[in-house]
This record gives structure tokens, sequence and C-alpha cells, in this order.
């Protein structure tokens, strides 16, 4: 029998979402605040030698995705050479990244060529204006991006946009036309209330329900299945090959079928995105532990792994900002 990491609720724990960095080169209201700059010393960062060897390990305990987040992965000094030596380890067979796109026009093809299957990118308006206010930064970069990454042969490409009261959710049915235009498929998130900017964003929160309703109106919309290892759940669009992704960790959550865990980039292992369940993992790979005693400790964090997050009945539990995990 192969070998996996079950939890206490029977889940099968079997996609790592790898923070390579807290640092971000754009500052979304709902994730991080403007001027943040008390970042992690890079000497608390695990060395790409750790993070290979760790991920590795999980492998051998049945683990088949990593998806590489941040902050921004591609703020990560030679995140290609990570992702090629990720890429080869056995048992890995989804290797993907999440990514605000900035950066993508000058690292898409060393990023295929390194073995990164498929790419999530976050693109919330596609107003110069509002991107500007969203995130302080430029839309050109990320419409750049996301162009080369499609030159360049990535498919899918799943854009994530946070839906927001007041903020954006005039902008659905312009993301659809967008995502049909470019044969990317869409994917709308409800806000969560994590870090205080989160919870500062809580007042925009909408539910996609509400989305989906007013969608349904509009478009001929039919149930769907999508690859990939996360918790949207598909429609298509009659018509078009569009599939659009419902994220609802708010409105109706998936934590019953919970697979993943998140590693953050000081060897910090999260066992939920809305719980406070960790283990370290960096003071280990420092004194110099076993491979063996490195899969008994990753076992016994798995048996932390709480049932499900509490974001509507206790929206105050995650200190953290969602860069420290990557979504
Ligand atoms: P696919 O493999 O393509 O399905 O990727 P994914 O949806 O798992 O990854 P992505 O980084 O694009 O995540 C999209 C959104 O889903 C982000 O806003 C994440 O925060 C959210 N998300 C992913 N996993 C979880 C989770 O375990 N719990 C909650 N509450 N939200 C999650
Ligand atoms: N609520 C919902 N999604 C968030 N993201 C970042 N912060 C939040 C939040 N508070 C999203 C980003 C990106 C994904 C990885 O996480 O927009 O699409
Ligand atoms: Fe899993 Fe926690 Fe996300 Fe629920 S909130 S799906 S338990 S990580």
């Amino acid at each position: 029998m192969s070998p996996s990491l079950t939890d206490r609720f029977g889940r099968r724990i079997e996609y790592v979402r790898l923070s390579v960095t807290d640092r971000c080169d754009l500052r979304c209201h709902y994730c991080m605040p403007k001027g943040f700059k008390d970042f992690e010393t890079p000497e608390h960062w695990l060395s790409f030698d750790e993070i290979e060897r760790v991920i590795r390990i999980f492998g051998e305990l049945g683990t088949r995705r990593i998806r590489l987040t941040g902050g921004e992965p591609l703020v990560r000094k030679d995140l290609s050479e990570l992702a090629s030596r990720l890429a080869s380890l056995p048992g890995i067979e989804d290797l993907s990244l999440s990514t605000n796109a900035t950066r993508l026009a000058r690292h898409a093809i060393e990023l295929k060529q390194a073995g990164i299957s498929r790419i999530n990118a976050s693109l919330d308006t596609l107003r110069a204006d509002r991107f500007k206010a969203i995130t302080q930064g430029k839309l050109d970069k990320v419409l750049d991006g996301l162009m080369a990454a499609k030159a360049a042969g990535f498919h899918p490409i799943k854009i994530n946009m946070v839906v927001m009261k007041d903020v954006n959710e005039d902008e659905v049915e312009d993301m659809v036309e967008f995502c049909i235009e470019h044969n990317f498929t869409l994917r709308f998130i409800e806000t969560m209330p994590v870090g205080d900017t989160g919870r500062s964003a809580t007042d925009q929160f909408i539910s996609l329900n509400t989305v989906k309703t007013s969608l349904a109106k509009k478009f001929d919309l039919l149930p769907a299945t999508m690859p990939g290892g996360g918790p949207a759940r598909y429609v298509q669009v009659a018509g078009t090959p569009l599939r659009i992704g419902f994220i609802t960790p708010l409105s109706q959550h998936f934590c019953d079928t919970c697979n993943r865990v998140r590693l953050a980039v000081d060897g910090t292992l999260y066992m939920c995105l809305g719980q406070n369940e960790s283990y370290e993992l960096r003071p280990l790979l420092r004194t110099g532990i076993s491979d063996e005693e490195l899969k008994q400790h990753i076992t016994q964090a798995i048996e932390l792994k709480p049932e499900r997050h509490e974001f509507n009945e206790k929206p105050e539990t995650v200190i953290r900002f969602m860069s420290m995990t990557g979504g």
C-alpha cells in the first residue's frame, strides 16, 4: 500500500502549500498592511536545501501536490531553481504556483522549463485606478505577466478574484468576458477574516451565493469539474469553454474535504488557514535529525489538524497575516 498521511478526521493530507517568502511587492488591503516592513529576517527562512528535504519527506508520506505561495513567491530569488528541484522529487505529480503576476513577464518561460505545471493568479479588477487603490501597484504589469504566462504555454491559468462589496462586485461580468477572451479559468473568493487586514475587510464581504444568483440571470451555468487540489466548486458557462470556481469558506465551508497543510518560510507547519495549530520544523532540521525522525514529527504534527475553521463564530482567531501562509 502506498504511504499516506491521514488526520484524526480521516482526511488524507496530500497537498502542501509552500510559502517561500512572506514578502510581497503589492499591498492588497485585505491581505497586508500598507507600509508593512516587519518581516521575518532571512536567517529564519528555510534554505532551498531545507525546503527540498521537507518536501521530499512529504512526498515519501504520500503528498502529490505542492503549490508555491508567498507573500509573492517570485520575490524569492532563484525561485525557478527551487521549482526544478521540487519538480524532480519522486511522488510530486502537481507543482503549481499562486502569484500576483507582477513578475511573470520576466519569469514565465523559466518557470515553465523548471516544471511548474500550472499557475493561479490574483486579479480583483480590470481597472487601473481600482487596481492601484486595492493593491498600490500597477495593473499593466499584471496583465503583461498573464499574457506572458499564456504565451509560455501554461494551461490552465486560473484567475483568483476576491469579490468585495462596493469595491469590485460590479466587475464580475467584465471578468467573465475577460476570462472567456483569454481562455482563463475564473474563481471567485469570499473575503476571509485572516489577520487585522482580512478582518478590516469584513464589511466588504459578499456571499458568493449572491454573485452566483446574479450571474445565473445573465449566463446559463452548467455543473462542471476542473483538475486541481483546492476547494473551488465549478460551473461552466454554456456555449463557452469558461469554467468558474466558487471558493466559499464562509457561506459554505469545505473543511470536511480538506487535504492540505501549509509550510511557512520560517519552517512553521500550519495545520489550518483559519486556526493556530502549528508545528515548528526549523529547529528539528537544524539539529540534524534523521529522515525517519522527521517523518515521525510530520506524522505527529498532522494529529494537531483541527476539524475546521471558525471564521464565522470566532473571526478574531487568526492574528498572522495571509502573506505568512499564502492563503
Ligand atoms: P487548485 O489546485 O488550482 O485548486 O488551487 P487552490 O485553489 O488550492 O489554490 P489558490 O492558491 O489559487 O487558492 C485560492 C483561494 O482559495 C485562496 O484565497 C486561498 O486562500 C483559498 N484556499 C485555499 N485553500 C484553502 C483552505 O484550506 N481553506 C480556506 N479557507 N481557503 C483556502
Ligand atoms: N480573504 C480572501 N482571500 C484572500 N487572499 C489574500 N487575503 C485574503 C483574504 N483576507 C487571496 C489572494 C489570492 C489568494 C492566494 O489569497 O487574493 O488570490
Ligand atoms: Fe482545511 Fe482549515 Fe481550510 Fe477548512 S479552513 S479547508 S480545515 S485549512
